[in-house]
């Protein structure tokens, strides 16, 4: 591998990975591009398709487009709305007997990272059967892998941030254990992205926030990951993993995601008329959504699961969702630069360097500085954007701390893929210390 030889992050040492994987589906970007959804469709041969939405979209000016554009192709559906805001197991089941008793040769998801990750989970269980919860990995779930394919998945995203569209990754919340997790599957990866930006003209400012941070964060923490050559080589290409670390192709979308972050985001969030903002998020959204993708995220992912388990009585200002409820990108948000304080000394250079991409003032710093230098330029988007002044502005205390820890350490294979080790107290540390910030 020749990059190798010009890039030390990358550069192999004994029993590591020597290859990694590019996975994406054909991504079809521009204002526009959902109307193309019927054409799409016809080409993949589909002539009766499932269309998942939630009910916040169902009846409104997207679907419409959506089913106008199946209808001019001449191509018979369904509607599939019963999905939450952090989809659970439930309503994976629940479209799955959906998708099992409608006749369907193809799926279609317009939403959020809700809806597409629904639409996957369901796709899995009406192809292959069983409960959504055997094939999340142990010991939450059964381990039960995606034996083959499932119904050819077109993915429309609304919002910009998750980056669902492109991922062979769903994440549902289990019930039974109050908790988000990942089935990941090379099968789960949607065959076409129709990734339009005019579905942002009229998504609220603060959901663009909490998704830009999503993206951001997506972003930093593929770059920020363990190289994929200090992940263990895996002799069978079917078990190489989504979380094989950073490697070259998720640097190159990283860093584009990182920079778009830095020019556009305060711009989109504050004025809902920039559009040139919002359509570049929307791109820095899919680029993100490939690098991780392709390369794992790591801490602020993973410990932003122990708030979505604990946040009970939570309820985040300004959206119209029941409690409890704190929106994703708060969610990893919130903890990312107490985190990346700690990470900084596993790899100084690649936090200088994403603080850099991010737009932070970086002049003069050197190496020992990465950790403050990114999470001030963290901490100063946050403020720009409106965001909660830590843990303890989303009502969490520090008597918390320690159920956080514990719950977030089930993320087991996120966590191994940061840049520095850490145990139970280094989380308890950094939790303390994402309690507040200004
Ligand atoms: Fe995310």
């Amino acid at each position: 591998m020749g990059c190798q030889h010009h890039d030390p992050y990358h550069k192999r040492t004994a029993g590591g990975a020597d290859s990694f994987t590019v996975a994406m589906p054909r991504l079809s970007f521009g204002r526009g591009v959902l109307d193309e959804l019927g054409a799409r469709a016809a080409w993949r041969g589909i002539t009766r398709a499932a269309l998942f939405t939630d009910p916040n979209l169902l009846g409104g000016p997207l679907v419409a487009r959506a089913t106008q554009s199946l209808k001019e192709a001449a191509i018979d559906f369904a509607i599939f709305s019963d999905i939450r805001v952090e989809p659970d197991d439930d309503s994976v089941m629940r479209g799955a007997d959906f998708l099992s008793e409608g006749g369907f040769d193809g799926l279609v998801s317009v939403g959020g990272g809700s809806v597409i990750d629904t639409a996957k989970g369901a796709a899995v269980i009406a192809a292959h059967g069983g409960n959504i919860v055997d094939y999340f990995a142990p010991p939450a779930g059964g381990g039960r892998g995606v034996p083959g394919p499932v119904l050819d998945h077109i993915a429309c995203p609304t919002t910009a941030g998750t980056g669902s569209e492109c991922t062979s990754i769903s994440v549902i919340r289990i019930n039974a254990l109050d908790c988000k997790f990942v089935v990941a599957s090379p099968w789960l990866l949607p065959v076409d992205a129709l990734v339009d930006p005019s579905c942002l003209d009229s998504l609220p400012t603060n959901a663009l926030a909490s998704t830009g941070f999503d993206l951001c964060c997506h972003a930093l923490e593929c770059w920020t990951a363990r190289a994929y050559v200090h992940h263990a080589r895996v002799e069978d290409p079917r078990a190489r993993q989504f979380i094989q670390g950073s490697n070259p192709f998720s640097d190159l979308a990283a860093q584009e995601a990182m920079q778009i972050v830095d020019r556009y985001l305060v711009r989109g969030v504050n004025d809902s008329n920039d559009h040139e903002a919002r359509d570049k998020l929307m791109w820095g959204a899919s680029l993100a959504g490939i690098a991780f993708g392709n390369s794992g995220t790591h801490l602020p992912h993973a410990m932003s699961y122990g708030i979505t388990h604990l946040m009970k009585d939570i309820t985040t200002p300004g959206y119209s969702i029941p409690s409890p409820f704190v929106p994703h990108g708060i969610s990893v948000i919130v903890n990312a630069p107490a985190i990346f304080r700690f990470t900084a000394s596993g790899a100084p250079e690649r936090h200088l360097e994403g603080a850099a991409f991010l737009g932070a003032d970086d002049k003069g710093a050197t190496p020992d500085d990465a950790g403050e230098v990114l999470a001030n330029r963290l901490v100063d988007l946050m403020r720009a954007t409106d965001m909660p002044n830590g843990l303890a502005a989303l009502g969490f205390s520090a008597d918390q701390v320690g159920e956080l820890t514990t719950s977030s350490l089930r993320q087991g294979r996120a966590i191994a893929n940061a840049p520095r080790e850490s145990n139970a107290v280094d989380m308890e540390n950094m939790y303390n210390a994402a309690m507040s910030y200004w």
